[in-house]
């Protein structure tokens, strides 16, 4: 099977990574990454119209044009095909082949050369299963890592002892792989990680742990949650003390907020101390949110109607989760959906002018239609009329 029709007479052009990983495996890749064994900003310009080009990292994205050499992406018929990257467009991007060096650890790394073997660019990558190459001309697999044997075996292993110290996200990386595909971690690479747990720089790079965060609590899985916090990997996070939670989280997602696309962060709230991430102006409501939930005295449906109305879905579930999963429940299967009918037209035809005054016959009403639901406008009417 291709991965994709990119045609390549040069023989320098090679699918490297996650596709690679994911076609052994018979799964669809979210991504396809291509690496020039080269300099491909000096190389690969003739691929296609240069779009970008990263002269600190030398890779390039080209807009593809049908080449003689290089006919991406076309079919048997010519025709341009999208981008293999769900895009939409005939865009790609080509790396080169470098070494990295990480004299921040933690941080981005540094390149010390582009245009290197493939032998040596595999040496920057996390762990062997995706360090894997596949020639785009050939189809023919590269490993210089025993990545073949690993990926047979469900293993995850790091490539050398720093791996971790270099770039600590690479934790998170573990245990997002080992969940999405059922590996487990091989002992020197769960040793490795353990040592660094236990002796964390946090000065790194929290954009990155924020990226992995996303993606790994972003799969809604209870149990890589619990190994998440179990194993410490949410030390990265914070050093503040995490326990697991009784509560079954995913199921109060799927029932909830099935779409959210923010469920990373309910499960990242319960870390409670975020303060090395950087949020969004969304994603700081949601955690404002909760707080404001956390701290309201909710002794009865208007109190709890009250407090959780307009709060987030998923500022919702973390109260849930953190605080009072049977209240959250009752709010949102029981009080949320009811409505009063009256609304300010209505009291002005009875001859309300408008004034503050709504806002506490509006709140009446609700009191009232809280412990009876069915209450029609008429009857609210009637209420209002015998009480204002
Ligand atoms: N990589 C790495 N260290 C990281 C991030 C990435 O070594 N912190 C390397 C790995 O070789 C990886 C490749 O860069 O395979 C591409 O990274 P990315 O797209 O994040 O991962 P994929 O392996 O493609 O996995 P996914 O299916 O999640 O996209």
């Amino acid at each position: 099977m291709d991965i994709i029709s990119l045609k390549d007479t040069s023989n320098k052009l090679f699918y490297v990574g996650g596709v690679v990983r994911d076609e052994l495996l018979g799964i669809k890749s979210l991504d396809v990454d291509i690496v020039y064994e080269g300099n491909a900003i000096e190389d690969c310009s003739e691929f296609g119209e240069l779009v970008r080009v990263n002269p600190d990292f030398g890779t390039i994205r080209v807009k593809l044009n049908p080449h003689p050499n290089f006919s991406h992406f076309q079919d048997e018929n010519g025709e341009i095909l999208p981008s293999p990257g769900g895009r939409g467009d005939t865009v790609v991007d080509i790396a080169s082949t470098r070494t990295e060096t990480y004299p921040l650890k933690g941080h981005l790394p540094v390149v010390d050369k582009i245009g290197v073997s493939l032998k040596e660019d595999v040496m920057r990558r996390d762990f062997t299963v995706n360090s894997l190459y596949k020639s785009v001309s050939t189809g023919e697999i590269f490993d210089f890592t025993g990545g073949l044997e690993d990926l047979k075996n469900k293993i995850i292993r790091v490539l050398h002892d720093e791996s971790f110290v270099d770039d600590p996200t690479r934790i998170i990386r573990a245990l997002k792989f080992s969940h999405r595909f059922g590996f487990i971690l091989d002992a020197r690479t769960r040793a490795l990680r353990d040592e660094y747990l236990q002796n964390i720089n946090y000065d790194m790079c929290f954009k990155r742990v924020k990226k992995e965060l996303i993606e790994t609590l972003g799969l809604n899985s209870d149990e890589l949650f619990k190994e998440f916090i179990e194993s410490g990997i949410y030390k990265l996070v914070t050093p503040n003390r995490v326990q697991v939670p009784s509560t079954t989280i995913k199921n109060l997602i799927s029932q909830y907020a099935p779409e959210s696309e923010n469920i990373w962060l309910i499960y990242a709230g319960i870390l409670r101390d975020l303060t090395r991430i950087e949020l969004t102006r969304k994603e700081q409501k949601i955690l404002d949110d909760f707080a404001a939930l956390e701290n309201s005295g909710l002794n009865d449906d208007f109190a709890i109607y009250k407090a959780f109305d307009g709060k987030e879905i998923e500022s919702i579930i973390l109260f849930a989760v953190l605080c009072d999963e049977k209240l959250a429940r009752h709010y949102l299967d029981d009080l949320r959906g009811i409505k009063i009918a009256t609304t300010g037209k209505h009291l002005e035809e009875a001859g309300f002018e408008p004034s503050p005054k709504y806002k506490e016959i509006f709140d009446f009403l609700l009191n009232k239609k809280l412990k009876n639901p069915k209450m029609t406008l008429e009857n609210e009417m009637a209420l209002v009329k015998e009480f204002f």
